[in-house]
């Protein structure tokens, strides 16, 4: 070829070689898509998950590093990274769940969770069957030929009921039902669900895995390389896929995760004991204390308790937005797992699309605060919270 014009080699930059070195962090591969000598090995990439790197919907090299690394923590076979955790949730559940199929499901669910469950039920007659999270008898009765899954959370968004996981896990496995676990808010520190006989677990990598309140994200993760080859062939056509920066932060997170859990839960454990001897609250509900309904399965399950937690004060709803409005540190902001401590009413935000009640049967009271605890230091949090109380 004669000598290249500007234009031409502006266009084609150069790829620079590596000769052999490797990074020690994995890079952002910011690319869409991928070179090829040779066609047969392009068109084989299309069409498994394990093949060359081939375009950006199907897979990326800093994608598939996260997918490993949370495949890894949770024992998976295999994982799948989305863009959200509500993504990772409706893949899974598009790519199982057909018109006319069962679902049944743990009464209290994440709101964005539950909402989705209504939509498949109205708008392709998908049925759901409501159960008490740790009630495998229940699990048992409400199985029929068309079931498809089982669909729980580790521990549930604000209440922190924990599921028993060994129990309604073997109870869906018996019946050949898949059993889903969101493990948001445990992370795979605190609990492993496929060790405990789940088959999905998904996460909001929104949260704890990230940690830095910096990057929106979800990941499936697979105990069977069936269902994970079928949901990867499902989400290359939904087009669920991160960014490869969004995966890049979620992985830079992923090594300090294990060290922000102990101070998030430690941090959570101050807060709460104190919370519950304050004359001002009326209830504090983290599975820690031995006043939860979850307490028994918590300590069997569990190392540490999470941490998030919910209370109400006496004073009802207008004291918990004087509350809400006093704290100077604490921030009145929506998610979790980041490093700083959030407070929010869930009420008229994560679980707004609740009736007056399905929020009673989720436990949810109309003056409820849940609090995310971060890693500051666990003194000057609860300064913030005892200054705060004063106004409530
Ligand atoms: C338990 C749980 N699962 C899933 C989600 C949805 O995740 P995302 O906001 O990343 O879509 C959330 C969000 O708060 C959550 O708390």
């Amino acid at each position: 070829m004669s000598e290249l014009r500007p234009e031409t080699r502006a266009v084609h930059l150069p790829r620079p070689p590596l000769n052999g070195s490797v990074p020690i962090t994995t890079p952002i591969y910011q690319t869409s898509g991928f070179v090829f000598d040779d066609p047969a090995v392009f068109a084989d990439g299309m069409g498994r998950p394990d093949g060359a790197f081939v375009y950006g919907r199907l897979t990326n090299p800093t994608v598939r590093t996260l997918e490993e690394a949370v495949s890894g923590l949770e024992g998976g076979v295999g994982a799948l990274a989305t863009s959200s955790g509500m993504a990772a949730i409706n893949t899974v559940l598009l790519a199982l769940v057909g018109q006319g199929d069962h679902v049944i499901a743990q009464r209290a669910l994440y709101g964005g969770t539950a909402t989705m469950l209504t939509e498949l039920r109205e708008r392709f007659g998908v049925s759901v069957t409501y159960v008490p999270e740790d009630d495998p008898e229940a699990v048992r009765a409400a199985v029929r030929p068309e079931t498809r899954l089982l669909y729980l959370e580790t521990i549930a968004n604000p209440m922190t009921q924990v599921a028993d996981l060994p129990a309604m896990c073997a109870a869906a496995t018996e019946a050949g039902v898949t059993t889903v676990v969101d493990n948001t808010f445990a992370s795979p520190v605190l609990c492993r669900p496929i060790e405990h006989g789940a088959d999905i677990v998904i996460h909001s990598t929104t949260k704890y895995l990230s940690g830095h309140t910096d990057v929106v994200g979800g990941v499936a993760v697979f105990a069977s390389e069936e269902t994970y080859r079928k949901v990867w062939r499902f989400s290359v056509d939904l087009g669920p896929t991160p960014d490869p920066f969004a995966a890049w932060l979620t992985l830079r997170g992923i090594q300090t995760l294990h060290l922000r859990m102990e101070r998030h839960c430690d941090n959570a454990r101050l807060l709460a004991t104190r919370l519950a001897a304050h004359p001002a609250v009326a209830a504090v509900h983290w599975p820690g204390l031995a006043s939860h309904p979850s307490h028994e399965t918590a300590t069997r399950l569990l190392p540490a308790f999470g941490g998030v937690f919910a209370f109400d004060l006496t004073g009802g709803r207008a004291a918990g937005e004087r509350f809400m409005s006093a704290l100077k540190l604490a921030l009145l902001a929506p998610s979790l797992g980041g490093v700083e401590t959030l407070i929010l009413h869930p009420a008229t935000t994560s679980h707004r699309a609740l009736s007056a009640g399905e929020l009673a049967r989720h436990g949810i009271g109309e003056g409820t605060v849940r609090v995310a605890a971060g890693i500051e230091h666990p003194e000057d949090l609860w300064a913030d919270f005892e200054q705060a109380l004063r106004t409530s």
